[in-house]
């Protein structure tokens, strides 16, 4: 099974979206195994965002991410990684698709309440800048046998 980062940013604590987005993966068949609200700092977003570090919206994203503490989650399951980016919508929140958590509840570019790793790589590297091996948990979902096939679960 995939593991995949997503933050609910400092828009979305603010706007008291948290149980909301944990409900949409949850209600999914997702597995929640690691949560925990922490303030982003200079180093960590450094890293996090060192795709963007030449763009010209950096210094403003940096700001942003730092304004207020962030609520981080792991989640696991099978293609989450994708699954996960498809349930939260497009970055232009705006024109994200109804249905989507930004599409339903998001206007801005840089305003648009959540993060979700890119790919699995990332959300490798992302779950070690986050969380250490004590903060992640390893538990059965017995719901499992009726979210997946006995193929799906191999
Ligand atoms: P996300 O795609 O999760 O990761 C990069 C973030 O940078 C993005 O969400 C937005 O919050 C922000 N961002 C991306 N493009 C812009 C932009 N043009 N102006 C301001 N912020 C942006």
């Amino acid at each position: 099974m995939e593991r995949t980062i997503v933050l609910v940013k400092p828009d979305g604590v603010q706007r008291g979206l948290i149980g909301e987005i944990i409900h949409r993966f949850e209600r999914k068949g997702m597995k929640l195994v690691g949560l925990k609200m922490i303030s982003l700092d200079d180093a960590i977003l450094d890293e996090w965002y060192i795709h963007h570090k030449d763009k010209a919206f950096f210094g403003n994203l940096k700001e942003y991410m730092m304004s207020y503490p962030v609520v981080a989650m792991l989640w696991e399951g099978k293609n989450v990684v994708v699954t996960i980016r498809k349930i939260i919508g497009i970055t232009l929140a705006r024109q994200a698709e109804p249905g989507t958590i930004r599409g339903d509840f998001a206007m801005s570019q840089q305003y648009n309440l959540i993060h979700a790793s890119e790919s699995l790589e990332i959300a490798k590297k992302e779950e070690k800048l986050i969380f250490s091996d004590s903060e992640i948990f390893d538990w059965d979902k017995l719901d499992h046998s009726h979210v997946y096939t006995k193929e799906e679960l191999g």
